[in-house]
Formats: C-alpha cells, structure tokens, sequence
C-alpha cells in the first residue's frame, strides 16, 4: 500500500474510532503505554542478568534496578479499567481482583528497590538473590493476569 493510502486509512479509521467516543483510543493508547513499560522491565532485567552471569560489577545493577521500580510505580496507570480488549494480554480478572494485581506490581517496586539498594552496597550476594526474588515477582503476576 502507498504510504500516501496508508495515511488516508489511518486518518479515516481515526475518525471512526474518534466518532465512536474518545474511550477506544485512551484504551489503546494505554496498551500501548504499558506493554512499551513492560519493555523496559525486560530489557533492564536483561541488563541486570548480564551482571549475575558475569559475577559483577554490581554497580552496574543500580540503573536498570532503579529503571524498573520507577517504572513500576507508573504501570497501575497504564490498566483502565476495561482495557483487556484489544491488542493485549491483559486477562479481565485484572479489574476483578485489582487489589491482589496492584499488590503484586506493589511487590515488583519493592523488590526492585531492595535489588538497587544491594546493587549500591556493592554486595553481589544480594544482587543474585534479589534477581531471583524480582524475576519471581514477575512469574507470579504473569501467571495469574495475563495470557498466554
Ligand atoms: C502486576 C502484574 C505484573 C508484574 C509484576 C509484571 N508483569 Fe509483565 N505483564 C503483565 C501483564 C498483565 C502483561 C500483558 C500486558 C498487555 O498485553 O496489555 C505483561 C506483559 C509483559 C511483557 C510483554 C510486553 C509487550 O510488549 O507485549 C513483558 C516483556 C513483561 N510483561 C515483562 C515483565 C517483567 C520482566 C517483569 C518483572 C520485572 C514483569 N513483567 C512484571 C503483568 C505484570
């Protein structure tokens, strides 16, 4: 398709989507939001299991820890309610059971808190289990809230 066709179809679906009421687009604008912010918990753990393998520096731990609690403090912001449709793996028992998911994101902050803290410390120990502990976090929600 000509990219000339291509803006055309988007402008028209766009104003579709935009007849039908702003709601359809904050949704997959906040789909879009949290998968880019789950991007950056991959990455940084990607970043941070560099440093478990190679046995340090730990201090190189620091950012991407840091990264992923700031991170997950603005993820709960990402999942209005009723954003399972579309483009997502989000499972509706998110909204069901919203104490037990924010619980869990709570749970992901705090970990990766104590992962920079131990990172600062220097004490790789700690860095390894607070890897393990985070990755945890990340399987526990996984498994419960979102799809396959
Ligand atoms: C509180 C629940 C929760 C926690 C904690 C959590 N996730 Fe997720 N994650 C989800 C949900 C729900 C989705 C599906 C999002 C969607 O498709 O809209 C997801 C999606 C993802 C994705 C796919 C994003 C995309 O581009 O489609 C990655 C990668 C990911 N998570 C990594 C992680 C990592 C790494 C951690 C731990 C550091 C983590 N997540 C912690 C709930 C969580």
């Amino acid at each position: 398709m000509a990219m000339w066709h291509k803006a055309v179809m988007a402008a028209v679906l766009g104003v579709a989507v935009a007849s039908a009421g702003g709601y359809a687009y904050a949704q997959a604008d906040a789909i879009k939001a949290r998968k880019d912010g789950f991007q950056v918990f991959r990455t940084s753990m990607g970043a941070i299991k560099k440093v478990v393998d190679d046995n340090g520096p730990a201090s190189a731990a620091v950012a991407p820890a840091e990264a992923i609690a700031a991170q997950a403090a603005k993820q709960l912001a990402h999942f209005p309610a009723g954003s399972d449709k579309g483009e997502t793996k989000a499972k509706p028992e998110i909204w069901a059971n919203w104490a037990q998911f924010e619980g869990f994101m709570k749970d992901a902050e705090a970990k990766a808190t104590a992962l920079a803290t131990a990172a600062k410390a220097g004490n790789m120990d700690a860095v390894k289990a607070g890897f393990g502990a985070l990755g945890g976090s990340c399987g526990t929600c996984h498994k419960q809230f979102r799809n396959d």
